[in-house]
């Protein structure tokens, strides 16, 4: 079976486009290959969280990802700090990597670009860490959204060159992105995406949203004065983006859904994008109360910590032997 490796990064409360476009894969995913999803609270802190608030978007995450039926027993769930290995190997990469190819990164060139001051050390390095978490575990494909395939394909080149230099150690990875569903856009702006740093609050479903709340919101999304109903990107990104929604939800066929609504108002349509909507939360909700109640969470990351840790502490020893720092062992 492949190996499939995937880190979430819940700076924020996850999304209904989190789910959409990650969570909902992932759990497919694991019956075909042998699954490693890990918290990625390492990266969390290259840019400052309030202690607190961290420490329950993490605890959320692992509880939303449960409760979307990502199973324990299945994959390989824990917290990137719990595997020290890990950050020990990012060191090693970094010193692998250069700051050119750091310097092109569009993520942190974004970071940058906003003008923002006082840019930690750490988040620039931040793509030599990730690089670290896939190739610990000698992964063969990392699922991604797109603003993160620049750095699997960072990865790529790092492991490339390392083999070339030190002979060969890591597997080399393959980015999977995917097509429909793969980006939700904001409901009050479909032109920009669904983001959890959304400061309207308008544009953005959390999967812990009271339902009703969010039903609101997608009664209220923004879509546009053409009053015709059809599955148009480009002049009706707003229309699409809840067929979207609806379907990644229910797995009825874009087509299908679209045909059922042909003729009928946009009103109409939220109704019944909101009501699966509602349905969907309501269902996650009921197993996330479970799950956080449990003791579920802590025992998932015990025994996820204790799968993960040994195998990158192979590759951890493999690379410090072909490098040259160990004497002993
Ligand atoms: N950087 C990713 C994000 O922001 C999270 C992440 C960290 C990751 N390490 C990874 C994703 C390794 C895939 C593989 O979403």
């Amino acid at each position: 079976m492949k190996r499939m490796l995937s880190g979430i990064k819940p700076t924020g409360q996850l999304t209904l486009g989190n789910y959409i476009g990650a969570l909902r894969n992932f759990v497919n995913y694991q019956d075909d290959y042998e699954m490693y999803v890990f918290i990625a609270n390492l990266h969390c802190v290259t840019v400052y969280q309030e202690p607190a608030d961290l420490k329950k978007n993490l605890r959320d995450a692992v509880a939303l990802y449960l409760a979307a039926g990502l199973d324990p027993e299945k994959s390989t769930i824990f917290l990137q700090s719990d595997v020290m290995e890990q950050a020990q190997l990012g060191w090693l990469l970094a010193c692998n990597s250069y700051m050119g190819e750091l310097n092109r990164m569009t993520q942190f060139k974004d970071h940058v670009a906003k003008g923002e001051t006082n840019l930690t050390a750490g988040l620039y390095v931040y793509p030599c860490l990730m690089a670290a978490d896939i190739l610990a575990y000698n992964a063969d494909y990392v699922p991604v959204g797109v603003d993160q395939k620049q750095h699997v394909e960072l990865t790529r080149d790092i492991a490339i060159r390392f083999n070339n230099k030190y002979g060969d150690t890591f597997t080399v990875p393959e980015p999977l992105t995917q097509k429909v569903g793969a980006k939700i856009m904001s409901l009050s702006d479909p032109s920009k995406k669904m983001s959890k740093s959304d400061l309207t609050n308008k544009g953005c479903i959390y999967l812990l949203d009271e339902p009703k709340a969010a039903m609101k919101k997608i009664m209220s999304a923004k879509t546009d004065s053409l009053a015709n109903v059809a599955y148009d990107k480009e002049n009706q990104p707003g229309l699409a983006n809840l067929i979207e929604i609806a379907c990644a939800l229910t797995g009825e066929p874009i087509e299908e859904f679209t045909n059922r609504f042909k003729g009928c108002g946009y009103g109409d349509l939220k109704k019944e994008v909101a009501a699966d909507v509602g349905n969907f939360l309501t269902d996650l909700q009921e197993r996330y109360d479970g799950i956080v109640r449990s003791d579920l969470l802590r025992d998932t990351l015990e025994n996820g910590r204790q799968k993960a840790e040994p195998i990158a502490r192979k590759t951890l020893h493999k690379v410090q032997r072909k490098i040259g720092v160990e004497i002993f062992r």
